[in-house]
């Protein structure tokens, strides 16, 4: 006898509304896996979570908030680097899987496929980072954090192509511009393990903005418009303030990034 498979818009949402990261970390993984081998069906019956589920640590505060960060090569300012990555990579399991689960019934399944790929990444990078973060005898949940990369979805849950424009195409586009700077201080510091964690993660997240570049060009096509334009006018309109270079020329290229745009959204 086989048992009815449920739909995945459910399996989202109970990954979406996980609290504890482990529990989160496995619950997105499963879903991407669970999508990957057809034991879900394309069905989307319920909303999404208008908050995801958060642990009662890290302290959420306001970016102005935020303590500074102590000197570079201090061991409490490696740990409060790691620590700001590690809540990044937290946060992106959500808006991954609430990009999957929110917009996945206009999209299609291909769209679905991708995002969630998307989600189990974040869901690796998270538990590489927390590992690390472990060996410099601290933990995710130890420091505060900020909280705005969340708002940046709850102002765009009402339009797919602007959640696009503004997520991964600015967002996680942004990681690609900052990463090769850290990169070079974390070698510095000698800690090869580190330099690794992040090379990785860099490639994974140009092909995530990759995949951000791919369906913003569907929208562009659906509403027959220019897709460079179309990014620009939606930046503009949901993002406060201009790109800050220096850019990532070449990780922008490699994700089909337009870099004439990139330079008009940064003035
Ligand atoms: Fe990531
Ligand atoms: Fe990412």
């Amino acid at each position: 006898m086989t048992r009815e498979r449920p739909p995945v818009g459910d399996a989202i949402r109970a990954a979406l509304s996980a609290t504890e990261p482990t529990e989160k970390v496995m619950a997105a993984r499963k879903v991407a896996r669970d999508w990957r081998l057809g034991r879900l069906i394309f069905g989307f019956d319920r909303a999404m979570p208008n908050r995801p589920g958060r642990p009662a640590e890290p302290e959420l505060l306001p970016p102005n908030r935020m303590p500074k960060r102590g000197r570079g090569g201090s061991l409490q300012g490696r740990i409060a680097l790691w620590h700001a990555l590690a809540h990044i990579e937290f946060v992106a399991i959500d808006l991954a899987l609430d990009m999957a689960g929110r917009f996945g019934a206009e999209m299609g399944p291909g769209f679905v496929s991708d995002f969630l790929a998307v989600a189990a990444d974040e869901a690796m990078h998270f538990v590489l980072l927390d590992r690390h973060l472990r060996t410099l005898g601290s933990r995710y949940g130890a420091l505060p954090a900020h909280d705005g990369l969340w708002q940046a979805a709850a102002d765009t849950s009402h339009d797919v192509a602007a959640r696009l424009a503004v997520v991964p195409m600015v967002l996680e586009a942004r990681g690609l511009d900052v990463t090769p700077a850290t990169l070079s201080r974390v070698q510095a510091q000698g800690d090869a393990v580190g330099a690794r964690i992040l090379e990785r993660i860099l490639d994974d997240e140009i092909r995530h903005v990759a995949v951000g570049v791919k369906y913003l060009n569907v929208c562009a096509e659906r509403m027959g418009c220019d897709p460079e334009k179309l990014w620009i006018s939606l930046v503009r309109r949901h993002f406060p303030g201009a790109l800050k270079p220096p850019f990532n020329d070449s990780a922008r290229s490699t994700a089909g990034l337009s870099l004439s745009a990139t330079r008009a959204l940064a003035s």
